[in-house]
């Protein structure tokens, strides 16, 4: 698929010059960080996840307060104010809001408002997910993205959500990461519902893709000027030997099954007034061969053998691979907006140094042609990394779980000193 680019692109790729020592970016780029109800709030206590994670999640922990962002959302959107950030992603959670179907939490409504309502006193933009992993437990009980009927249920919540909020609302994102929901809980097995079926992941991929390009319409009909998008993983893939047909073949093949078939499902370009990609991982394809495929699917090289830079958690740190994933999407017509990248360590000086070469990737992509109009930093707040508990640390902001103190990491501080020019220092 190639569209021609617009002048909006133009527009974009004369702003992104360089200008002293900075690498400027174009008027108006949005900056921001980003969070998900269940990881930061604090007792979600209506939804799958908060049932299933005695006894499954690292350390014996489960989510419990969190972050008790539920109650501390104010001075947390004073923190992002104090950091010159221009737009925030949050989302709202499904299992307060109908915590029995068809029934409606008033003070769950009320909180809402109250959120929203102190973002844009803040004046910051809010982009908003409607579905980050977790589900309401009745929705789930009923075999939640599994059948195509269920479908129905996710519309009425989304109904609800547009209705009651959309003027506060400048994005929206319908479904977080569709392919890394179905590939944990139904390929890996590591999340809920935990059941191992190609063709019941298979089942979840056509089901989500159709709630998007549903939610799409449902959203535009109460509100014909929102722009509505999904967060969509991507990753860089690379071959070794690009002499190879089979490893060459491979690096396609997942290119097209992870990075593009997805969003053609969910109805791209059509259905989408904006690209949102979250950027993690660049992996790397060893020596394909036939047998070791049909054996045991052997085909990535670990990172670790190349005795390469990685996060806490073992996730190379490759900025380059971002700007491969930028460019991937560069002809798409839609403007980009990057709805996660970050890196979680204990180091805050790689973190420092992880965030100045992302970004100085961002921009040399729209300097290449990608149309990019945003960056929101994964995450705000350290917070509960799913099953891997409260481990990692992804955040721009410490969080002592004990007292639930927060203190900025010098990264916060690098991170606010870009969001305010605008641009990056050359290094
Ligand atoms: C998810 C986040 C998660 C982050 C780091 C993304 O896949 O949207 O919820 O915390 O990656 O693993």
């Amino acid at each position: 698929m190639r569209i021609s680019r617009s002048h909006e692109d133009n527009r974009t790729y004369r702003n992104s010059h360089h200008r002293d020592n900075l690498l400027a970016f174009p008027k108006n780029f949005e900056w921001g960080a980003a969070t998900a109800p269940h990881q930061v709030e604090g007792n979600n206590i209506h939804s799958d996840w908060w049932q299933w994670e005695p006894g499954h999640v690292a350390h014996n922990q489960t989510s419990g307060e969190a972050c008790d962002h539920y109650r501390m959302f104010q001075s947390d959107f004073d923190t992002i104010q104090q950091l010159n950030h221009t737009a925030h992603r949050l989302g709202i959670e499904w299992a307060r809001l109908e915590p029995k179907q068809g029934e409606w939490d008033q003070d769950a409504i009320e909180h809402y408002h109250d959120v929203f309502r102190a973002l844009k006193k803040r004046n910051i933009k809010i982009m908003l997910t409607l579905h980050h992993f977790t589900n309401p437990l009745w929705f789930s009980e009923q075999g939640g993205w599994e059948k195509k009927k269920n479908i129905k249920a996710f519309l009425r919540f989304v109904e609800f959500v547009a209705q009651e909020y959309h003027e506060y609302i400048d994005w929206w994102i319908t479904i977080n990461e569709p392919m890394v929901y179905l590939t944990e809980a139904y390929i890996f097995g590591h999340r809920p519902p935990q059941k191992i079926s190609l063709w019941i992941a298979y089942r979840v991929y056509r089901t989500m893709a159709c709630a998007h390009r549903l939610a799409y319409k449902k959203i535009h009909e109460i509100d014909p000027h929102a722009r509505v998008g999904l967060a969509h993983n991507v990753s860089s893939y690379h071959a070794y030997r690009k002499h190879a047909f089979l490893d060459q073949l491979f690096e396609m093949i997942l290119d097209r099954v992870t990075n593009h078939a997805f969003l053609k499902k969910s109805g791209f370009p059509q259905c989408h007034d904006f690209l949102g990609l979250n950027y993690y991982f660049h992996i790397r394809i060893k020596h394909v061969r036939l047998m070791s495929i049909l054996k045991n699917f052997d085909i990535f090289e670990p990172v670790m053998t190349e005795r390469r830079d990685t996060s806490d958690i073992g996730w190379e740190l490759y900025p380059h691979g971002l700007f491969n994933a930028l460019m991937d999407f560069a002809d798409s017509g839609k403007p980009i907006y990057i709805t996660e990248n970050g890196i979680a360590t204990d180091d805050d000086k790689k973190r420092q140094k992880f965030i100045h070469e992302y970004i100085t990737e961002i921009w040399h992509a729209i300097n290449g042609g990608a149309d990019v109009r945003g960056y929101f930093y994964w995450s705000l707040l350290d917070n509960f990394e799913w099953e891997a508990g409260f481990g990692p640390r992804f955040g721009l902001v410490h969080i002592d779980y004990q007292t639930q103190k927060r203190t900025l990491k010098q990264s916060a501080h690098l991170y606010a000193e870009i969001c305010k020019k605008n641009g990056i220092e050359a290094s």
